[in-house]
């Protein structure tokens, strides 16, 4: 018996040592920090901005499969008649089929050297929204790579970058930045007052918390505010399709303890009445 507990109190020990590590599993570590974007479920707008993204420039590659278009529609506010229209784009599907697309594995393969991941739940698994806001925004120019662009959170991806046309090119610079002085400060010049900086390229700029990264001026057809704008709808929508009851269950959850509050006055009346008869 003792040795039974001894060994379920060293397993237990075992877990709890390695929760940690499942975490740090789960979450990822990312090579560069992502960037903090907060979801906003009830914001359709940006939900029905963040599906047409996605519909028009992901959805050829990514199947997002484990989601109806119906559902899509109903969740979002879109008319049936306008989804089928203008964001269904495979002429086989019906309103009621999956978000899936027609790529095969043999095909993607050969094309990309890699399979692109359904993204109903990926982008969750990697790191949540942040993730593919942080990933859609660091493709940069990349002369050696077969589609021209590398990807500073995932390097030396597979993935074209679709939506070069509205972000424009970036690429890799070096920038002077303010060297830091032995007190963690910024060294400044003892006359002028002014910093002292030095030319810093790629992991040097990361660490210090400055981007490698510059826009090629004129090659992108939205300024990076509404760049980024498209990209936090689009990692709005990728977080609606990980669970798209959520908004019904938070609105059906306060229902719930509403209810619970109201029978409790009941219950507890009922039960003052039972327990009278003890005194
Ligand atoms: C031309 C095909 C193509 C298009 C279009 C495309 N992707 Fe991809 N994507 C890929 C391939 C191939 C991979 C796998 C890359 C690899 O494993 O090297 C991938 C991988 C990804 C990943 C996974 C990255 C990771 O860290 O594992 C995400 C996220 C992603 N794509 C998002 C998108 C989004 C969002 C869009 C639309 C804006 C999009 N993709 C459009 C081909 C495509």
């Amino acid at each position: 018996m003792k040795k039974k507990a001894m060994n379920l109190k060293k397993m237990l020990l075992a877990v709890l040592i390695m929760l940690p590590g499942f975490a740090l599993a789960a979450g990822g570590e990312t090579p560069i920090p992502l960037d903090a974007m907060e979801p906003n479920l009830e914001d359709q707008a940006s939900l029905q901005r963040g599906a047409k993204t996605y519909l028009n420039y992901c959805m050829g590659c990514h199947s997002l499969k484990y989601q109806r278009y119906q559902r899509t529609a109903d969740d979002l506010g879109i008319p049936v008649d306008l989804m089928m229209e203008h964001m269904v784009f495979d002429s086989s599907a019906q309103i009621g089929s999956l978000m899936d697309n027609t790529m095969s594995v043999d095909h993607a393969k050969q094309w990309f050297g890699s399979v692109p991941p359904d993204l109903t739940l990926y982008t969750m698994l990697k790191g949540g929204p942040e993730y593919l806001y942080t990933y859609m925004r660091v493709f940069y120019e990349d002369k050696t790579r077969p589609f021209g662009v590398n990807n500073l959170l995932f390097e030396n991806v597979g993935m074209p970058h679709p939506l070069v046309e509205l972000q424009g090119l970036q690429r890799k610079v070096c920038k002077q930045i303010p060297l830091l002085a032995d007190n963690g400060g910024e060294m400044r010049d003892p006359l002028s007052g002014e910093p002292i900086t030095s030319e810093q390229c790629g992991d040097d700029l990361l660490h210090r918390g400055f981007s490698p990264l510059e826009l090629v001026e004129g090659t992108g057809s939205l300024t990076p505010e509404e760049y980024d704008q498209v990209i936090y709808d689009l990692a709005n929508f990728l977080y609606y399709t990980v669970d798209p009851s959520r908004l019904d269950r938070e609105r059906i959850g306060i229902y719930v303890l509403l209810f619970l509050a109201f029978f409790y006055v009941f219950t507890w009346l009922l039960g003052r009445e039972y327990t009278k008869e003890f005194h």
